[in-house]
Protein backbone atom coordinates (compact mmCIF):
# COMPACT_ATOMS: atom_id res chain seq x y z
CA UNK A 1 0.00 0.00 0.00
CA UNK A 2 1.23 3.30 -0.81
CA UNK A 3 0.19 5.31 2.24
CA UNK A 4 0.52 8.88 1.17
CA UNK A 5 -1.29 8.32 -2.40
CA UNK A 6 -3.86 6.35 -0.09
CA UNK A 7 -4.38 9.48 2.63
CA UNK A 8 -4.55 11.87 -0.55
CA UNK A 9 -7.01 10.05 -2.39
CA UNK A 10 -9.03 9.58 0.90
CA UNK A 11 -9.09 13.39 1.84
CA UNK A 12 -10.04 14.01 -1.78
CA UNK A 13 -13.24 11.72 -1.41
CA UNK A 14 -13.68 14.00 2.15
CA UNK A 15 -13.24 17.65 0.17
CA UNK A 16 -15.54 16.13 -2.40
CA UNK A 17 -18.03 15.37 -0.01
CA UNK A 18 -18.01 18.63 2.13
CA UNK A 19 -18.31 20.64 -1.67
CA UNK A 20 -21.40 18.89 -2.46
CA UNK A 21 -23.17 18.53 1.34
CA UNK A 22 -22.57 21.94 2.17
CA UNK A 23 -24.71 24.49 1.01
CA UNK A 24 -22.91 26.77 -1.81
CA UNK A 25 -21.78 30.41 -1.14
CA UNK A 26 -24.86 31.82 -3.29
CA UNK A 27 -27.42 30.38 -0.70
CA UNK A 28 -29.11 33.13 0.82
CA UNK A 29 -27.87 34.60 3.62
CA UNK A 30 -24.93 35.02 1.29
CA UNK A 31 -22.62 36.04 3.69
CA UNK A 32 -23.40 33.55 6.19
CA UNK A 33 -22.46 30.56 3.43
CA UNK A 34 -19.50 32.40 2.00
CA UNK A 35 -18.32 32.28 5.85
CA UNK A 36 -18.80 28.62 6.90
CA UNK A 37 -17.42 27.92 3.55
CA UNK A 38 -14.42 29.76 3.93
CA UNK A 39 -13.65 27.73 7.19
CA UNK A 40 -14.31 24.45 6.27
CA UNK A 41 -13.07 24.30 3.04
CA UNK A 42 -9.91 26.53 3.73
CA UNK A 43 -7.19 22.92 4.67
CA UNK A 44 -6.92 21.07 7.42
CA UNK A 45 -5.51 17.59 8.02
CA UNK A 46 -8.69 16.00 7.92
CA UNK A 47 -7.94 13.59 10.28
CA UNK A 48 -11.33 13.13 11.65
CA UNK A 49 -13.79 12.08 8.38
CA UNK A 50 -10.37 9.81 7.01
CA UNK A 51 -11.42 7.82 10.14
CA UNK A 52 -14.98 7.82 9.97
CA UNK A 53 -14.16 6.33 6.48
CA UNK A 54 -11.48 4.11 7.30
CA UNK A 55 -13.59 3.06 10.21
CA UNK A 56 -16.43 1.98 7.82
CA UNK A 57 -14.64 0.22 5.41
CA UNK A 58 -12.96 -1.72 7.96
CA UNK A 59 -16.72 -2.96 9.07
CA UNK A 60 -17.59 -3.62 5.43
CA UNK A 61 -19.14 -0.33 4.44
CA UNK A 62 -19.22 -0.12 0.88
CA UNK A 63 -18.13 2.44 -1.54
CA UNK A 64 -19.46 6.99 -0.13
CA UNK A 65 -21.68 4.94 2.49
CA UNK A 66 -20.17 6.77 5.36
CA UNK A 67 -19.16 10.15 3.73
CA UNK A 68 -22.22 11.86 4.61
CA UNK A 69 -21.18 10.91 8.41
CA UNK A 70 -17.55 12.04 7.28
CA UNK A 71 -18.62 15.43 6.36
CA UNK A 72 -20.82 15.99 9.54
CA UNK A 73 -17.98 15.36 11.53
CA UNK A 74 -15.88 17.88 9.78
CA UNK A 75 -18.39 20.44 10.41
CA UNK A 76 -19.04 19.52 13.68
CA UNK A 77 -14.66 20.03 14.37
CA UNK A 78 -14.61 23.11 12.03
CA UNK A 79 -17.47 25.11 13.88
CA UNK A 80 -15.10 23.94 17.31
CA UNK A 81 -12.09 25.75 15.24
CA UNK A 82 -13.92 28.87 14.81
CA UNK A 83 -15.01 29.32 18.02
CA UNK A 84 -12.29 27.87 19.75
CA UNK A 85 -10.49 31.02 17.95
CA UNK A 86 -13.17 33.78 19.13
CA UNK A 87 -11.47 36.76 21.26
CA UNK A 88 -13.51 35.57 24.05
CA UNK A 89 -11.88 32.42 24.09
CA UNK A 90 -8.32 31.63 22.78
CA UNK A 91 -7.85 34.94 20.49
CA UNK A 92 -6.33 33.42 18.07
CA UNK A 93 -5.92 35.35 14.43
CA UNK A 94 -4.35 32.69 12.34
CA UNK A 95 -5.95 28.94 11.36
CA UNK A 96 -4.97 26.45 8.92
CA UNK A 97 -2.76 29.18 7.55
CA UNK A 98 -5.23 31.67 7.28
CA UNK A 99 -6.72 34.35 9.07
CA UNK A 100 -9.28 33.18 11.54
CA UNK A 101 -13.18 33.43 10.63
CA UNK A 102 -13.71 36.51 12.97
CA UNK A 103 -11.01 37.93 11.28
CA UNK A 104 -11.65 37.30 7.66
CA UNK A 105 -15.37 38.62 8.14
CA UNK A 106 -16.12 39.63 11.51
CA UNK A 107 -17.23 38.30 15.26
CA UNK A 108 -20.69 38.11 14.77
CA UNK A 109 -20.57 36.08 11.50
CA UNK A 110 -17.92 33.69 12.58
CA UNK A 111 -20.27 32.92 15.92
CA UNK A 112 -23.05 32.46 13.37
CA UNK A 113 -21.08 30.46 10.89
CA UNK A 114 -19.95 28.31 13.96
CA UNK A 115 -23.65 27.56 14.94
CA UNK A 116 -24.52 26.66 11.42
CA UNK A 117 -21.92 24.10 10.81
CA UNK A 118 -23.21 22.63 13.85
CA UNK A 119 -26.68 22.81 13.11
CA UNK A 120 -26.03 21.68 9.31
CA UNK A 121 -24.14 18.33 10.45
CA UNK A 122 -27.40 17.13 11.98
CA UNK A 123 -29.18 17.97 8.91
CA UNK A 124 -27.14 15.77 6.88
CA UNK A 125 -27.40 12.96 9.18
CA UNK A 126 -30.94 13.47 8.98
CA UNK A 127 -31.07 13.75 5.39
CA UNK A 128 -28.80 11.24 4.12
CA UNK A 129 -29.78 8.34 6.06
CA UNK A 130 -33.19 8.89 6.15
CA UNK A 131 -33.95 5.69 4.59
CA UNK A 132 -31.82 3.58 7.51
CA UNK A 133 -33.74 5.19 10.90
CA UNK A 134 -32.20 2.79 12.85
CA UNK A 135 -28.68 3.89 11.57
CA UNK A 136 -29.36 7.82 11.04
CA UNK A 137 -30.35 7.28 15.02
CA UNK A 138 -27.58 5.78 15.92
CA UNK A 139 -24.85 8.24 13.86
CA UNK A 140 -27.02 11.49 15.57
CA UNK A 141 -26.36 9.71 18.64
CA UNK A 142 -22.77 9.50 19.01
CA UNK A 143 -22.31 13.20 17.61
CA UNK A 144 -24.33 14.63 19.88
CA UNK A 145 -23.15 13.32 22.78
CA UNK A 146 -19.41 13.73 21.71
CA UNK A 147 -20.30 17.50 20.96
CA UNK A 148 -22.15 17.46 24.58
CA UNK A 149 -21.58 19.71 27.55
CA UNK A 150 -19.76 16.51 29.19
CA UNK A 151 -17.80 15.78 26.38
CA UNK A 152 -16.72 18.69 23.24
CA UNK A 153 -18.19 21.51 25.10
CA UNK A 154 -17.43 20.34 28.65
CA UNK A 155 -13.78 20.26 27.48
CA UNK A 156 -13.68 23.60 26.40
CA UNK A 157 -15.27 24.88 29.66
CA UNK A 158 -12.16 22.94 31.80
CA UNK A 159 -9.85 24.75 29.30
CA UNK A 160 -10.23 28.08 29.96
CA UNK A 161 -10.89 27.88 33.90
CA UNK A 162 -8.20 26.12 34.07
CA UNK A 163 -6.18 29.26 32.15
CA UNK A 164 -3.48 30.89 34.51
CA UNK A 165 -4.62 28.28 37.55
CA UNK A 166 -1.50 27.14 39.50
CA UNK A 167 -2.81 24.76 41.26
CA UNK A 168 -4.39 22.52 37.68
CA UNK A 169 -4.20 18.93 38.54
CA UNK A 170 -4.02 15.60 36.40
CA UNK A 171 -7.24 15.22 36.58
CA UNK A 172 -8.37 18.67 35.41
CA UNK A 173 -6.22 17.65 32.36
CA UNK A 174 -6.67 14.26 31.88
CA UNK A 175 -10.87 15.38 31.44
CA UNK A 176 -9.55 18.55 29.00
CA UNK A 177 -7.93 16.80 26.74
CA UNK A 178 -10.19 13.77 27.25
CA UNK A 179 -13.29 15.97 26.17
CA UNK A 180 -12.10 18.67 24.25
CA UNK A 181 -10.28 16.59 21.53
CA UNK A 182 -10.83 12.63 22.53
CA UNK A 183 -14.19 12.74 22.16
CA UNK A 184 -14.58 13.83 18.34
CA UNK A 185 -11.68 11.47 17.20
CA UNK A 186 -13.31 8.63 19.24
CA UNK A 187 -16.83 9.76 17.79
CA UNK A 188 -15.14 9.79 13.70
CA UNK A 189 -13.90 6.24 14.48
CA UNK A 190 -17.37 4.92 16.38
CA UNK A 191 -19.38 6.31 13.46
CA UNK A 192 -17.64 5.34 10.22
CA UNK A 193 -17.95 1.74 12.66
CA UNK A 194 -21.61 2.12 12.93
CA UNK A 195 -21.88 2.73 9.23
CA UNK A 196 -20.11 0.01 8.18
CA UNK A 197 -21.84 -2.77 10.85
CA UNK A 198 -25.20 -1.35 9.82
CA UNK A 199 -24.81 -3.41 6.39
CA UNK A 200 -25.48 -6.04 8.92
CA UNK A 201 -28.57 -6.54 9.97
CA UNK A 202 -27.80 -8.27 13.68
CA UNK A 203 -25.85 -5.72 14.23
CA UNK A 204 -28.22 -3.14 13.70
CA UNK A 205 -30.94 -4.55 15.66
CA UNK A 206 -28.30 -4.69 18.71
CA UNK A 207 -27.63 -0.85 18.35
CA UNK A 208 -31.42 -0.32 19.15
CA UNK A 209 -30.61 -0.01 22.54
CA UNK A 210 -32.04 2.18 25.01
CA UNK A 211 -30.29 5.65 25.89
CA UNK A 212 -27.28 5.07 27.81
CA UNK A 213 -26.68 1.04 27.65
CA UNK A 214 -23.22 0.18 26.85
CA UNK A 215 -23.69 -3.54 24.64
CA UNK A 216 -22.19 -2.40 21.37
CA UNK A 217 -20.45 -4.87 18.69
CA UNK A 218 -16.87 -5.52 20.02
CA UNK A 219 -15.67 -3.60 16.77
CA UNK A 220 -17.48 -0.13 18.57
CA UNK A 221 -15.89 -0.98 21.27
CA UNK A 222 -12.28 -1.18 20.00
CA UNK A 223 -12.89 1.65 17.60
CA UNK A 224 -13.74 4.08 20.78
CA UNK A 225 -10.32 2.63 22.79
CA UNK A 226 -8.35 3.43 19.32
CA UNK A 227 -10.55 6.65 19.65
CA UNK A 228 -9.93 7.16 23.20
CA UNK A 229 -5.88 6.76 22.94
CA UNK A 230 -5.53 8.70 19.42
CA UNK A 231 -7.21 11.53 20.73
CA UNK A 232 -4.94 12.15 23.84
CA UNK A 233 -1.86 11.32 21.60
CA UNK A 234 -3.56 13.85 19.06
CA UNK A 235 -3.91 16.45 21.88
CA UNK A 236 -0.48 15.88 23.88
CA UNK A 237 1.06 16.53 20.74
CA UNK A 238 -0.41 19.94 19.69
CA UNK A 239 0.59 21.02 22.96
CA UNK A 240 4.33 19.97 22.08
CA UNK A 241 3.80 21.36 18.83
CA UNK A 242 2.31 24.89 20.12
CA UNK A 243 5.56 24.89 22.67
CA UNK A 244 8.04 23.86 19.75
CA UNK A 245 7.32 24.33 16.29
CA UNK A 246 6.77 27.65 14.72
CA UNK A 247 3.65 29.56 13.56
CA UNK A 248 4.51 28.88 9.67
CA UNK A 249 4.37 25.55 9.89
CA UNK A 250 1.60 25.04 11.99
CA UNK A 251 -0.45 27.52 10.15
CA UNK A 252 -1.76 28.40 13.43
CA UNK A 253 -0.27 31.10 16.02
CA UNK A 254 2.84 28.71 18.20
CA UNK A 255 3.33 29.18 21.64
CA UNK A 256 -0.06 30.53 22.26
CA UNK A 257 -0.58 28.29 25.16
CA UNK A 258 2.06 29.40 27.19
CA UNK A 259 1.05 33.27 26.65
CA UNK A 260 -2.27 32.40 27.48
CA UNK A 261 -1.49 30.76 30.79
CA UNK A 262 -2.94 27.49 29.35
CA UNK A 263 -2.91 24.48 31.63
CA UNK A 264 -1.35 21.76 29.31
CA UNK A 265 0.90 18.25 29.17
CA UNK A 266 3.45 20.63 28.50
CA UNK A 267 2.87 23.00 31.58
CA UNK A 268 2.35 20.35 33.53
CA UNK A 269 4.21 17.30 32.71
CA UNK A 270 7.26 19.20 30.46
CA UNK A 271 8.39 18.57 26.78
CA UNK A 272 10.03 14.53 27.61
CA UNK A 273 7.35 13.50 29.79
CA UNK A 274 5.10 14.62 27.12
CA UNK A 275 6.62 12.93 24.03
CA UNK A 276 6.85 9.67 26.34
CA UNK A 277 3.16 9.85 27.19
CA UNK A 278 1.71 10.68 23.68
CA UNK A 279 4.06 7.36 22.76
CA UNK A 280 1.87 5.62 25.21
CA UNK A 281 -1.23 6.40 24.15
CA UNK A 282 -0.13 5.83 20.39
CA UNK A 283 1.07 2.24 21.33
CA UNK A 284 -2.40 1.22 23.34
CA UNK A 285 -4.29 2.69 20.39
CA UNK A 286 -2.16 0.37 17.70
CA UNK A 287 -2.61 -2.57 20.31
CA UNK A 288 -6.27 -1.49 19.92
CA UNK A 289 -6.58 -2.01 16.32
CA UNK A 290 -5.52 -5.90 16.08
CA UNK A 291 -9.03 -6.19 17.83
CA UNK A 292 -10.68 -5.18 14.37
CA UNK A 293 -11.43 -7.23 11.45
CA UNK A 294 -9.77 -6.87 7.55
CA UNK A 295 -6.26 -5.21 6.76
CA UNK A 296 -5.43 -2.36 8.89
CA UNK A 297 -2.60 -1.40 7.66
CA UNK A 298 -4.25 2.32 6.01
CA UNK A 299 -5.37 2.70 9.94
CA UNK A 300 -2.11 1.94 12.02
CA UNK A 301 0.31 3.66 10.20
CA UNK A 302 -2.10 7.10 9.75
CA UNK A 303 -1.76 6.63 13.81
CA UNK A 304 1.56 6.33 13.56
CA UNK A 305 1.77 9.53 11.30
CA UNK A 306 -0.15 11.49 13.49
CA UNK A 307 2.35 10.68 16.21
CA UNK A 308 5.35 11.71 13.88
CA UNK A 309 3.12 14.50 12.70
CA UNK A 310 5.19 18.15 12.41
CA UNK A 311 1.70 20.40 11.97
C1 LIG B 1 -7.08 21.20 16.05
O1 LIG B 1 -7.37 20.01 15.40
C2 LIG B 1 -7.75 21.19 17.38
C3 LIG B 1 -7.27 20.12 18.25
C4 LIG B 1 -8.08 19.25 18.72
C5 LIG B 1 -5.89 20.03 18.59
P1 LIG B 1 -6.57 19.59 14.10
O2 LIG B 1 -5.10 19.66 14.38
O3 LIG B 1 -7.10 18.30 13.59
O4 LIG B 1 -6.95 20.79 13.11
P2 LIG B 1 -7.13 20.76 11.52
O5 LIG B 1 -8.47 20.19 11.27
O6 LIG B 1 -6.01 19.95 10.94
O7 LIG B 1 -7.05 22.23 11.15
C1 LIG C 1 -8.97 23.05 21.03
O1 LIG C 1 -7.75 22.85 21.61
C2 LIG C 1 -9.71 21.83 20.77
C3 LIG C 1 -11.03 22.13 20.21
C4 LIG C 1 -12.05 21.51 20.62
C5 LIG C 1 -11.22 23.14 19.19
P1 LIG C 1 -6.71 23.99 21.27
O2 LIG C 1 -7.21 25.32 21.65
O3 LIG C 1 -5.38 23.56 21.79
O4 LIG C 1 -6.68 23.87 19.67
P2 LIG C 1 -5.79 24.79 18.75
O5 LIG C 1 -4.37 24.65 19.22
O6 LIG C 1 -6.31 26.19 18.89
O7 LIG C 1 -5.99 24.20 17.38
MG1 LIG D 1 -8.63 26.11 22.96
MG1 LIG E 1 -7.08 27.18 20.50
MG1 LIG F 1 -3.54 23.77 20.82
Amino acid sequence: MDFAAEFKHRIARVEAGLERLVPPVATRPSRLHAAMRYSLLGGGKRLRPVLTLTAAELCGARGDAALPAAVALECVHTYSLIHDDLPCMDNDDLRRGRPTAHKQFDEATALLAGDALLTEAFVILAENYAAQPSLSHALIRELANAASSQRLIGGQMEDLLAEHKANATSDELDFIHLNKTAAMIEAALVMGGIVGLAARPPAVASMEMRPGAVALPPEVLALRTIGRHLGLAFQITDDVLDATADTATLGKTAGKDARAGKTTFVSLHGLDASRRLAREHTDAALAAVAALPGDKIFLTTLIETMAGRAS
